[in-house]
């Protein structure tokens, strides 16, 4: 134990100045006891102060529809799950949203939704550039799985950024939990949102069903592999409406050394304090700021169509309104002594923009 524990020192040393872990020494990182872990979240600390600063990003979080034609096993939303209401916002309310977003101090709104057959990718590319027409808004949209032309498409109406969690790097945990998609296509999709020049984001859920030390070290690598722009994780939280109900769940302690990880693994990269991991616990997203994220991503979206947007339960912030959320994420901000971005906080990867 003592030797271990040595070890992480050491791995935590060599991270400081370089982000060349071997898959043994992110191992050694995720087993280490919690009462120890504190090191691991210092230096991940140290090098987000080193690589991307003070600033916090927000992104005014806009859920569109709730519709989904996909049944990942996890999620709330899935299409089969037939006891929740759902909801589309139109173009016209959805408009409203995002310039209520910039007049409350947002630079960045994500546009999220379920794989909604209704949303094409001519609909999405109106959405946007009318979007785009309105404000001076970044746009980030996460909105699933499209054909190349389709992605060339929304890109081309002026969408920044996209973002498509590959959920686990495992492909056999992938196909278990994933009916109707593959593994292989949504590498893909990943690579060719990059070849269109959106930033790109991806990520994972900690503590899927069947997930192992190995896995989840190898989740942290493939986000290293896809050099991406920004990395999403957060603990799955199991959901009563799917067949998951029953499953243990991601503890805070593993999310936040997944978190603490990647931002050792991809240095400069954005990393959000997820909302999951404010659900988890209460102060689940100050402590990711402090332990390698940089960015939250407050929800903007209407409150009477937030109760039916659950992938997971619990979710906070269901019943407080965007202007409420707004100061309140600027207050916990600040009590870190970190400052609120005034900018539109792209990549910091140079080849990106
Ligand atoms: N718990 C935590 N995260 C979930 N997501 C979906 N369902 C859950 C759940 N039960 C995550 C997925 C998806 C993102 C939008 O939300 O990672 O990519
Ligand atoms: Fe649909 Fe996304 Fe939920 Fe899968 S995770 S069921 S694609 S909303
Ligand atoms: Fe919504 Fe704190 S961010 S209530």
């Amino acid at each position: 134990m003592e030797n271990n524990m040595k070890k992480v020192y050491a791995i935590c040393e060599k991270a400081l100045h370089s982000g060349n872990l071997s898959k043994e020494e992110i191992i050694l990182l995720l087993q280490c006891p919690e009462e120890q872990s504190d090191i691991i979240f210092q230096t991940a600390d140290a090098v987000r102060k080193k690589e991307v600063g003070d600033q916090v990003h927000l992104r005014g979080l806009i859920e569109f529809s709730n519709y989904c034609k996909k049944n990942c096993e996890y999620c709330g939303i899935r299409g089969k799950n037939k006891s929740i209401d759902r909801y589309r916002l139109s173009q016209e309310e959805i408009l409203q949203t995002a310039i209520r977003a910039e007049s409350l101090g947002y630079r960045s709104v994500v546009m999220q939704s379920g794989e909604d057959p209704f949303f094409t990718a001519e609909i999405l590319a109106d959405m946007i550039s009318t979007i785009k027409s309105h404000t001076d808004l970044a746009i980030t949209l996460s909105a699933g799985e499209f054909s190349y032309d389709e992605y060339k498409i929304i890109k081309e109406a002026g969408a920044d950024r996209y973002l498509l969690r590959f959920e686990t790097s495992s492909e056999e945990l992938y196909q278990k939990l994933h009916p109707d998609s593959d593994f292989h296509q949504r590498i893909k999709c990943l690579h060719i949102l990059e070849e269109l020049g959106y930033q790109v984001g991806s990520g994972f859920m900690v503590g899927l069903p069947g997930e192992t030390p190995e896995i989840l070290a190898d989740n942290l690598l493939l986000l290293q592999k896809l050099d991406l722009d920004m990395a999403g994780i957060g603990p799955f939280l199991p959901n009563s409406d799917t067949n998951l109900a029953g499953a243990q769940g991601g503890t805070l302690i593993n999310s936040l050394k997944a978190v603490a990880i990647a931002r050792l693994l991809l240095r400069n990269a954005h990393i959000p304090a997820t909302t999951a991991m404010g659900s988890l616990d209460p102060k689940g997203r100050e402590k990711a700021l402090q332990a390698g994220a940089n960015v939250v991503m407050p929800n903007v979206t209407p409150e009477e169509f937030r109760e039916m947007y659950q992938l997971y339960p619990n979710k906070i912030c269901l019943r407080d309104d965007p202007a409420h959320c707004r100061k309140c994420i600027t207050g916990k901000i600040q009590g870190l002594g970190r400052t609120v971005s005034t900018e539109h906080g792209h990549s910091l990867k140079i080849d990106r923009i």
